[in-house]
């Protein structure tokens, strides 16, 4: 198996698609909604990916400014592939793009939440999501 990263590759909505389903994190996101998988896909501003030749079998997809702030939305690994360092690349690679202040944040699946803190990431138990559809209150 020889796999090979890109940085910000073109990605078809197809490929994220299936690789959402083989690596079990398809059943957290919304691969129904083409609209969405469409619009997650073209405003991602850093993908980083990697390939057993045309076969996409793995991706980080953040949104950042690349200075301050970097939000990993989808680390995902075809499941023929998992555990073989992908993941760690993956982020690395994403790491290697942003500057030296830069935090990368995100939100661990379930399955994936002993994961991070053995690769080197801090919990933080003050991080808050807004859902959609909940109005700002008081
Ligand atoms: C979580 C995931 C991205 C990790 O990628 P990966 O390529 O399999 O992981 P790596 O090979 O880089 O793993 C490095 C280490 O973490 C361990 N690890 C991998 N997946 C793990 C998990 N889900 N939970 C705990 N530890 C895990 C590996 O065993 C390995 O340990 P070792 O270095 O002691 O052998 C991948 O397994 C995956 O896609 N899982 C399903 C989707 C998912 O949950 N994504 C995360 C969304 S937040």
């Amino acid at each position: 198996m020889a796999v090979s990263f890109k940085v910000n590759r073109p990605i078809t909505i197809d490929q994220f698609t299936r690789l959402l389903e083989s690596s079990t994190l398809g059943e957290r996101r919304p691969i129904h909604d083409r609209e969405c998988m469409e619009g997650m896909i073209s405003n991602s501003n850093l993908i980083v990916s990697a390939w057993d030749g045309a076969l996409l079998v793995g991706i980080a997809r953040s949104v950042t400014d690349f200075h301050y702030a970097c939000y990993l939305s989808d680390l995902a690994v075809h499941k023929s592939y998992q555990k073989s360092g992908i993941g760690k690349r993956l982020q690395s690679l994403t790491q290697e793009q942003l500057g030296p202040l830069c935090k990368l944040i995100l939100i661990a699946a379930p399955a994936a939440n002993s994961y991070y803190g053995q690769i080197g990431y801090t919990h933080n138990d003050r991080c808050w999501v807004l859902e959609p559809g909940v109005t700002i209150g008081n």
